[in-house]
């Protein structure tokens, strides 16, 4: 029978047998798989391991600061590199969903790449794949490879020349929390829900400013903090607000106004293969409508996705 302590005890000694005394460098990203990972990672082999968590702009309000303090407190060696205006500047002017994506992970490679060349002797590539990650690339060429290119896997530029260790990718979502939770990972970062890698680069629907960056982070913080104060964010599988590529009239006091529009979405999942709307209470959603206009300059008016996957996606790029 699976158990997470047989599967850490299990797991570290392989990686103790395989790693040896080599190096390994990983890119964390905040999320359960590369956290999760990282920690086994470290257990087995200490400082051995260099972890990587790369601001790419596109991040959650105040994540990275939060997210890289939750890493040093669980004693990992991360290196945290200010990336930001590199992802800008790739990114500017580019509208196509799958070529944001592109440019992303391309200059994500290329910050990590810098960060790895750092390390004397790095033979190891850490991932936090997952099995679902496997099977959707593997087996799910057609639709998935094609409509979404997710670069968790896989994408290792051959220069690196790096051997890959995934301790996680025979394990589905539910066991990796309860593997994080044996191993005593905060519960902030267990819990929380998933986000895409290349971030709020494919819910800023057009192109991305670091304006718009900044006017999504806002609205997402209000929504998720109103999830969390309302005990509405373990009901969720995954939320986010989409800051649409419109305007709309509206009125404030006299006058007339005439700015941005964002999209709330939350949905209920097992693996995100397929999702459903969720039900959040009106109240709720008025009351976080109202905090958005009234707090974030630039939006006048909120909407709330009621749609599920299939034929939607959960993202909407
Ligand atoms: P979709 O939008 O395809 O999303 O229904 C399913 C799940 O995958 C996440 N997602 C991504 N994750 N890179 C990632 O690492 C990506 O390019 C990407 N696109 C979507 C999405 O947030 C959801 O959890």
């Amino acid at each position: 029978d699976w158990t997470s302590d047989v599967f850490i005890d299990a797991t570290v000694a392989e990686l103790k047998e395989k790693i040896g005394s080599d190096k390994v460098v990983m890119g964390l990203s905040g999320g359960v798989d590369s956290s999760v990972a990282a920690t086994l990672i470290h257990k087995a082999i200490g400082d051995q391991l260099t972890c990587v968590f790369v601001d790419n702009g596109l991040l959650r309000k105040n994540e990275f600061e939060e997210v890289l303090d939750s890493y040093k407190h669980m004693g990992l060696n991360v290196i945290g590199v200010d990336a930001k205006q590199r992802f800008y500047d790739a990114l500017a002017g580019i509208t196509e969903p799958e070529a944001k994506r592109k440019a992303i992970g391309r200059v994500f490679i290329e910050v990590f790449d810098d960060e790895a060349h750092k390390i004397d002797g790095v033979k190891w590539l850490g991932q936090g794949t997952i099995y679902p990650d496997v099977i959707e690339s593997v087996s799910v060429k057609g639709p998935s490879a094609t409509i979404k290119s997710h670069h968790n896997v896989g994408g290792l530029p051959d220069f690196m020349k790096l051997s890959v260790v995934e301790p996680l990718n025979t394990l589905f979502k539910d066991e990796v929390r309860e593997v994080g939770r044996a191993l005593e990972i905060t519960e902030k970062i267990i819990g929380r829900h998933p986000f895409p890698g290349p971030g709020l680069g494919i819910r800023i629907l057009g192109d991305i400013t670091a304006e718009k960056v900044n006017t999504l982070q806002e609205v997402d913080h209000i929504f998720i903090k109103g999830l969390k104060d309302h005990g509405l964010y373990d009901d969720v599988w995954q939320a986010g607000a989409m800051l649409l590529p419109i305007q709309s009239v509206g009125v404030m006091g006299d006058e007339r106004t005439y700015e941005r529009v964002v999209a709330l979405r939350a949905v209920g999942s097992v693996d995100g293969m397929t999702a459903d709307w969720i039900h959040l209470p009106y109240e709720f959603l008025g009351k976080i409508s109202n905090e958005i206009i009234n707090r974030v300059k630039g939006v006048n008016r909120v909407v709330y996705d009621i749609s599920s996957k299939p034929p939607a996606t959960i993202e909407w790029e």
